[in-house]
This record gives structure tokens, C-alpha cells and sequence, in this order.
């Protein structure tokens, strides 16, 4: 079976943990499945993998970093020559706890690539997504999302001063800063499916969180934590990235998945368990805070996103 009648599913932050599991996943499904990383040689690397287990998989690369505009622009042009469909794109690249980094583009590297870089990508993409048939927009939160502390700071979004506050989680700078980016991916959810809802469009904006899962997101902890995690996560309700992928996958092509849906991990504390839908932060049903960020990031791109 050719691309051409297969579904074709992107896959942001592939080559690794739970993007890479969804891919995995999207392709045992039957998709086309177009990995969208910053590094070719972890990419192939990544194909080579999934071809080893999907013999059948039709698996491609194309470069994307989520903190470069021009790539991001350059990743929407490349896909629409090389592919004739898109169904489902997966927004799960992410960065979690890094020594406070300002980007290029003068903002804070959680918000720039875990938000806006996706939201950039989002809105080149829409058009492709705009169908008759169902597609999807699946955005990969966290529980990070649903602390009561996560907020948009509006006034200080990149933390001037006080990145290094904020909740204590193994050690790690800029959490709370990393709650900003996760809460956006949730707001960018609801006011997509609003607008999708108004404009009659068949484009379905679900936001999952695969709960606790051992990937490389913990690359910015202590050398020690990293030594250890193969037995602290034995005792601390902590799933393999496979097992976190069940909630992402469940998002991008379960049959009962609605828009504005959150699906993640139903067990103890949603950290591990199967995958069924999830209480929202009341943050998530505030509509002047969805629409304020949305206009915030059309702003910091200099973009309009019209649905
Ligand atoms: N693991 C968990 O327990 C957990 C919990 C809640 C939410 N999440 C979310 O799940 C998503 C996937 O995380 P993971 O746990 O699978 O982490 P991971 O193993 O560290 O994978 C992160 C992926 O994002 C890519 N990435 C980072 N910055 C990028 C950029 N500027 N442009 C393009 N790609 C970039 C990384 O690429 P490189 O390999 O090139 O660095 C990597 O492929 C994230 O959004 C994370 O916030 C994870």
C-alpha cells in the first residue's frame, strides 16, 4: 500500500522516547509516518528501528527544529512536495528543565519550542489538515500543565529574574516556566477546538499527557538521578515510553476521542494506568485566557492563525 492511500501522520521530537513509541505505534496502525526531528542521524536511526519492527512501515524524515522559524516554515513547504496527504499531526517535541536559555527569537526555550514552535507549525499546516474526511491535532501536555502554580506570566513569559523558583521536581530549574509551556499546549487545545467548532471544520484538537514516563526528557537531572533511574523507577509509579505512548496514540486515532478531549494515563495520580480521558485545570475553561494567548503568540510570530 502506497502513501497515497494511507493516512500520513507527523510526528514532532521522533527519534526518542515517547515520539518515537508514537511513530512506532502510528505505523503498526498503518500510517504513513513522517518523522519530524533536528537531527538526521537520530532520525534514521529511529526509522531504522521502526522498520526492524514494521517491516512494512513507510517511515521518512524531514527536518525540524522548533526554535528556528525559517526551519519550521522550510519543514511546511518540504512536506506538502513530498506528501499528497496529512491526517493527523502530532505536536510532542519538548524540553524540560534547562538552565535558563533565551532563543533566537528572544524568548524562553520552554515556551519558544514546547508552544509556539507548534503553534507556528500548527498554522502552516492547517489548510493541509482541513478536510472533509476527520483529521487530527493532538498536542502532548504534561501533569505539568495541571499544577495549581501553572499559569501564562503575561508579564515576565521568559522569567527574568526568577526562573529558578517555582515548584521543586528533581532538582530541575525553570519548572514552572516548563508549567507555562505545558498549560499553552493545553489553552492552544481548547481555543482550536472552539474555533474549529465555529468554522465547521472536521479537524479534531485533542491534548493528552502520557503521565510519568523514563525518556530522555530527564537529560537536564543530575548525573546521579540518571544512574539511578532504573531502579527509582521501580518504585515510583513510572511507565516505559511505550506504555506512556498508549495515551498520545489513543489521542491521534481513538474511535471515541473527542475534540478538546484530554487523554492520559487513568491509574494512580494519572502517572501510569491505561489511557482514558482526563480531568482539565479549570485554567483550560477560561476562554479570555485561551484567546489571550492565542493572540500573544500570533503576535510573538507575527503571524495571524485564521480558522
Ligand atoms: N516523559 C515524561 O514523563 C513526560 C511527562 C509529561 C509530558 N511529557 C511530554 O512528552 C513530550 C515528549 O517528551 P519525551 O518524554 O519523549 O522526551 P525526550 O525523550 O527528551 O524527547 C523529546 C524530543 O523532542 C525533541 N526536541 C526538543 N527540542 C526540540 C526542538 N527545538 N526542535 C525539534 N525537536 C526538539 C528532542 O530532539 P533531540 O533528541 O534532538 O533532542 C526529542 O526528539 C514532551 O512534550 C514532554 O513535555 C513527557
Amino acid at each position: 500500500m502506497g502513501s497515497q492511500s494511507k493516512k500520513c501522520a507527523v510526528v514532532t521530537g521522533a527519534n526518542t522516547g515517547l515520539g518515537y513509541e508514537t511513530s512506532l505505534g502510528l505505523a503498526r496502525e498503518g500510517c504513513a509516518v513522517v518523522l519530524a526531528c533536528r537531527s538526521q542521524d537520530r532520525a534514521e536511526q529511529a526509522i531504522g528501528e521502526i522498520r526492524a519492527r514494521v517491516p512494512d512501515a513507510e517511515a521518512t524524515f524531514l527536518p525540524l527544529d522548533l526554535v528556528d522559524r525559517e526551519s519550521i516554515r522550510r519543514f511546511a513547504r518540504e512536506l506538502e512536495t513530498k506528501h499528497d496527504r496529512l491526517d493527523v499531526l502530532v505536536n510532542n517535541a519538548g524540553v524540560m528543565g534547562p538552565p535558563r536559555t533565551i532563543t533566537r527569537n528572544g524568548l524562553e526555550l520552554q515556551f519558544d519550542a514546547n508552544h509556539l514552535g507548534h503553534f507556528l507549525l500548527t498554522q502552516l499546516l492547517f489548510e493541509r489538515l482541513d478536510q472533509p474526511h476527520e483529521t487530527r491535532i493532538v498536542n502532548v501536555s504534561s501533569l505539568a500543565g495541571k499544577w495549581e502554580e501553572a499559569d501564562i506570566f503575561f508579564d515576565n513569559l521568559s522569567f527574568e529574574g526568577n526562573y529558578d523558583e517555582g515548584p521543586d521536581f528533581m532538582g530541575l530549574p525553570g519548572m514552572l516556566a516548563y508549567g507555562q509551556s505545558k498549560l499553552a499546549n493545553i489553552l492552544f487545545t481548547m481555543e482550536l477546538r472552539d474555533r474549529c467548532a465555529k468554522a465547521g471544520k472536521n479537524v479534531k484538537a485533542v491534548v493528552t499527557h502520557p503521565g510519568a514516563s523514563n525518556t530522555d526528557l530527564s537529560r537536564n537531572m543530575s548525573i546521579w538521578i540518571r544512574l539511578l533511574a532504573p531502579i527509582l523507577v521501580r518504585f515510583m509509579d513510572i511507565s516505559t515510553p511505550a506504555e506512556g505512548a498508549r495515551s498520545l496514540l489513543v489521542a491521534a486515532l481513538g474511535p471515541d476521542v473527542n475534540a478538546g478531549d484530554f487523554i492520559g494515563p487513568t491509574g494512580k495520580n494519572e502517572r501510569i494506568g491505561e489511557p482514558g480521558l482526563c480531568a482539565l485545570p479549570p485554567k483550560a475553561h477560561d476562554k479570555a485566557l485561551c484567546e489571550r494567548l492565542w493572540r500573544l503568540s500570533e503576535e510573538l510570530l507575527g503571524i495571524e492563525f485564521q480558522i
